[in-house]
Parts: structure tokens; sequence; C-alpha cells
């Protein structure tokens, strides 16, 4: 047997490990990116896969390391600015109806997108009215994103992609500033409530008008991305919103039938009234 299929039992391993001793599973995610991440893991221990059972076994303090490497908590504020200009222009006007709006960001990362929501809420004057959850399982990610503090260095492309995203003010309108960080105004932060939920195991977080959840089902193989789309659909009131990465994959989404697009090339779908 060559050493690739070795390793893909051995990852198959520590994955039943990791689930059996935490409940975090991981076994249905993409399987060749999902190898390059736990083929990283063992790569910065200096061992095999299958010395890094015992290790998640055993080590309780190697778990943050275990999440924080198969999560990718990458993330950019307004990533795709055409998709949070047409969420702006298409999606909000919709929702101005509503005298409460609840708005479900799954898997946040570290929040840049979550606050690029809520300063376009205000702009659009909904944010008074408007509860923002943002949502994700890895914890140290949840952290800074709660905090809201972002390198300076990231701010000449925050703004270009706030301008892009039509942007109705200045992106300096939103944090206070000193020589290396900057982080987003309290009044932005406290709209925001961030939780832990595990898509592939919690259930419905809260009935919503909106769901973004871009860059996540990525991750996920077909079965999974089947049943994280229903849970969005059983999340979601009639004609709610459902906003995905513009790399995610529309075969599960046509499959299901459970949304049909508002904006199709921004990835921007509503709940199905009927599905047969
Ligand atoms: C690439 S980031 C996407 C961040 C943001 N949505 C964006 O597009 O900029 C993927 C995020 O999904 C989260 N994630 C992965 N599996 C998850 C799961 N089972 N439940 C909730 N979040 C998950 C990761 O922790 C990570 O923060």
């Amino acid at each position: 047997m060559d050493e690739s299929k070795i390793q893909d039992i051995e990852i198959g391993l520590f994955l039943d490990a990791l689930y059996q001793r935490y409940d975090y599973d991981f076994r249905n995610y993409a399987k060749a990116s999902l190898k390059r991440r736990v083929l990283g893991l063992a790569a910065a221990e200096r061992l095999s896969v299958a010395e890094l059972i015992p290790l998640v076994l055993r080590r309780e303090d190697y778990l943050a390391e275990v999440i924080a490497q198969l999560s990718v908590p990458v993330s950019d504020m307004y990533r795709d600015p055409p998709v949070f200009k047409a969420l702006r222009e298409t999606v909000l006007p919709l929702l101005q109806t509503y005298p409460r709006i609840n708005v479900w960001q799954a898997g946040c990362a570290t929040g840049e997108e979550v606050y690029s929501l809520a300063i376009m809420l205000e702009e659009e004057g909904l944010l008074e009215r408007t509860q923002i959850y943002a949502t994700d399982i890895n914890d140290s990610a949840l952290h800074k994103a709660e905090d809201g503090i972002f390198p300076v260095h990231n701010l000449a492309g925050f703004e270009k992609n706030y301008k892009n995203a039509g942007g109705k003010a200045e992106f300096a309108d939103y944090y206070v500033a000193n020589a290396d960080f900057f982080r987003i105004y309290k009044r932005l932060r406290q709209k925001i409530v961030f939780a832990h939920h595990n898509l592939v195991s919690d259930g419905v977080f809260c009935e919503v008008q909106l769901i973004l959840c871009r860059n996540v089902l990525i991750y996920f193989n077909d079965e999974l991305q089947k049943r994280v789309l229903e849970l969005f659909y059983n999340s979601l009131v009639r004609g709610g919103f459902l906003c995905l990465g513009t790399r995610e994959s529309l075969r599960s989404i046509e499959e299901q039938r459970l949304f049909a697009p508002h904006q199709a090339d921004c990835m921007i779908f509503h709940k199905n009234g009927v599905v047969t």
C-alpha cells in the first residue's frame, strides 16, 4: 500500500479519536483540504499522523491547536465587495419591512465580515432594530471577533473594499486607531452576539431573515453541505435570504431545491415557499 493511502487510514483514525474524545466531527469535511491540514499539524509536531492520536486523546490543551489548524479562520472586510453591494441594494430594502430583524453569520472567523455587515446595516438605517448573531467553532477566532481589534496595516485594503461595496461614508468613521491596531466602535460591537455553534452537530440557532455563511461550505463534503443547507432552511423565515461564498458549489443547493436564486452571481438565494 502506498504512503498516501496509509496516511488516509491514519487521518481517519485521528478524526475518529477527535470525535470520540471531544465531539468535534470533521469526518465529513472535504477530503483533500482536510488532509493537507492534518498533515500540517503532524509536520508542526514532527510526528506522523498516527502519533498525533495519543496527543489529541491525552492532552486537552492540544485541542485548541487542532481546531485552529483544521478550521481555517481567515476573513476580510467586505470580502467580495460586489456581494456586499448586492446585499445592500437588493436584500436590505426587502428587510426594511420587518419591525425586528435577525441576522445570522455562520462561520464568522475573526469577525471582519460581520462588522462589514453591521456598518452596512447602520448606513441603511436598520441596525437599531437588528440583532446580529455571529457563530463559529473556533473559540480563539470568536474571541478576536468579539474584541473587534484588527491590525492597522490591513486598513488600506479594508477601505478600498468598503468603497467598492457601496460604503456611504468613510471607513474611518467606524473605528478608533493607534499606531498598530484599530478597534471597531462599541455601538457596532454591542449589536452582535458572538457564540459557539457547530454547523455539523448543533441545531437551529434562531429564526432569522438573513443568513451569511460564506467560504465555509467549501470545506464540507456533499452530505454535510446538505445537512447544513437544511439547517439554514429551518432557521429562515418564509422568503428569508441565504448568502453563500462565491467559490461555493451550487450543486447541493440545486439538488435540494430548498432555495431559489435571488442574485445567483453573488450567491444570494431566498428560501423556497413549497418544496416538492
Ligand atoms: C474561511 S473562514 C470564513 C470566514 C468568513 N465567513 C469569510 O468568508 O470571510 C471559515 C470559518 O468557518 C468556520 N467553521 C468551520 N467548520 C465549522 C463548523 N462546523 N461550524 C461552524 N463554523 C465552522 C471556521 O472556524 C472558520 O472560521
